[in-house]
C-alpha cells in the first residue's frame, strides 16, 4: 500500500512507539503522586515539556499537554474568550479554518461574542488589508491557521502578528497542526504568535495527543476543571507516556525537517508538472507557493469517491480534501471559499506526504493515476 494521506494522520515512528511502551512499563506512576515512582514520572513529564518548550522557543511552564489538536484549538479559543471578555468580545478568524476553530467560534457567537471571518483569495491566502480593516480596540483573539489542511495555503503569520500587535491587544492564536515539522513555526520574542496548537498524530506520534503552547505565562480560563493538573489549566491525570512520545516525535520532526521538506518540494513540483499534462481535465487547487506536503487537485466531472476507489484498487491511498469532511457529502467550506469552477467542486482529492514516503511512491502514484484516467475517462494516452 502506498500511503499518501499523511495530513489525515501519520503512522507513528517506531522510536516513538518504543518510547511510549517503555514509559508505560517503567514510569506508569501518577506524576502528581509524591512517592518516588510519582516523582520519577513527573521528572519525565517535565523533560518532555522542556523539549517541546525548546522546540517552540518558549518556557516549560507555557506548554500544556492536551488530548488532540481539536482540544488545543477549542481550549485556545474558549480559554482566551472567557478570560478576556472584560476587554471585549470581538474575535477574528478565517473562513477556511479547521472545524475545531469554526465550530468553536459558532458556539462563542451564540454566547454573545462577535466573530469576523477573513476571506481568502484563489490561492487560499488571507488579505492583510482586510485583517487591518477588521481589527478593533475590542478585538480579543485573532485565530489564523498556518497551513490549510485541505489545500496547503500558507498564511502570512509573522506579518499578521506584527499588524495585530501594533494595532490592539488581541492575542494571535495559530493552528500549526499542519505546519509543525514542515515549516518553521516558533514563538519569536515579543513578536509573532501568542499561542500555538500542535497535534501528535500529524507528526508520527500517537493519536489523542496535542499541545497548546503559549509565548508568555498562560492567562486563560481553564477549559477542563478538576484536580488542577497542567498548572490548573487542564485537569485530568497527565498521560506521561503520550507526552514523552509527543516530545520525541516533535524533536524528530524538527531535526528531519530540512531533508523532508526538500523531498516534499521536489515531489510537489513534479506533481504540478505532471498534472499540467492533463490540460483542462485536471485542476490543481494547491499553489506552487503553498506548503509542499499537501497537493489538492480535482478531475473535471469526476466525483472524489470514484477516484479514491479507483486508486485504492491499485493500492494508492489518498483522500478527499480533508479527513473530517470526507464522509460528508456536501462541498467543503474551504472549496466553497476558493470560488472554484463548479465542474471541479465535487471531486477534490488530497495527496499528502509524510516522513515515510519515497520517490518510488510518487512514481507509483503517477503511473496508477494515468491508468485510472484511461479507465475512467478513456481518452488519455499520456
Ligand atoms: C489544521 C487542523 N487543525 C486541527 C485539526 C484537528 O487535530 P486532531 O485530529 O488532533 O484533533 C486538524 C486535523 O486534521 C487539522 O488539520
Amino acid at each position: 500500500m502506498i500511503y499518501l494521506d499523511n495530513s489525515a494522520t501519520t503512522k507513528p515512528h517506531k522510536e516513538v512507539l518504543q518510547a511510549f511502551i517503555q514509559v508505560n512499563e517503567q514510569y506508569f506512576a501518577n506524576p502528581s503522586s509524591i512517592h518516588k515512582a510519582g516523582v520519577e514520572s513527573n521528572a519525565l513529564l517535565t523533560k518532555a515539556r522542556e523539549q517541546l518548550a525548546q522546540l517552540l522557543n518558549t518556557e516549560e511552564k507555557n506548554v500544556l499537554f492536551t488530548a488532540s489538536g481539536t482540544e488545543s484549538n477549542n481550549a485556545a479559543l474558549y480559554g482566551l474568550a472567557k478570560s478576556s471578555d472584560f476587554r471585549g468580545k470581538h474575535i477574528i478568524t478565517t473562513e477556511i479554518e479547521h472545524p475545531s476553530i469554526l465550530e468553536a467560534t459558532k458556539r462563542l457567537a451564540s454566547e454573545g461574542y462577535e466573530i469576523d471571518y477573513l476571506k481568502v483569495d484563489k490561492q487560499g491566502v488571507i488579505s492583510l488589508d482586510e485583517l487591518r480593516a477588521k481589527l478593533r480596540k475590542d478585538t480579543i483573539i485573532v485565530s489564523i491557521m498556518h497551513v490549510n489542511n485541505e489545500m496547503g495555503a500558507i498564511q502570512p503569520i509573522e506579518q499578521a502578528a506584527e499588524l495585530i500587535h501594533e494595532t490592539c491587544q488581541a492575542m494571535l492564536h495559530v493552528d500549526a497542526i499542519q505546519s509543525f515539522g514542515k515549516l518553521p513555526i516558533r514563538f519569536n520574542g515579543e513578536k509573532g504568535p501568542d499561542l500555538i496548537s500542535i497535534s501528535g498524530h500529524k507528526i508520527h506520534a500517537l493519536k489523542g495527543t496535542g499541545v497548546l503552547a503559549f509565548r508568555k505565562k498562560p492567562q486563560v480560563k481553564p477549559f477542563i476543571v478538576g484536580g488542577g493538573q497542567e498548572f490548573g489549566l487542564r485537569s485530568g491525570t497527565v498521560a506521561v507516556p503520550q507526552a514523552v512520545a509527543m516530545a520525541k516525535a516533535a524533536r524528530l520532526a524538527i531535526e528531519a525537517m530540512p531533508q523532508h521538506v526538500e523531498n516534499y518540494k521536489r515531489w510537489a513540483n513534479d506533481l504540478h508538472d505532471f498534472f499540467a499534462r492533463f490540460g483542462e481535465e485536471v485542476y490543481v487547487l494547491s499553489s506552487r507557493n503553498g506548503a509542499p506536503h499537501i497537493m489538492s487537485f480535482s478531475v473535471r466531472g469526476l466525483k472524489g469517491e470514484v477516484l479514491i476507489n479507483a486508486l485504492q484498487k491499485r493500492d494508492i491511498i489518498v483522500s478527499t480534501s480533508s479527513a473530517c469532511s470526507s464522509k460528508q457529502t456536501k462541498t467543503s467550506h474551504v472549496v466553497e471559499a476558493l470560488n472554484m469552477d463548479s465542474r471541479f467542486k465535487n471531486g477534490v482529492l488530497r495527496i499528502s506526504f509524510g516522513a515515510n514516503n519515497t520517490d518510488a511512491d510518487i512514481e507509483a502514484f503517477k503511473k496508477q493515476f494515468i491508468a485510472v484516467m484511461k479507465e475512467l475517462k478513456g481518452e488519455f494516452t499520456s
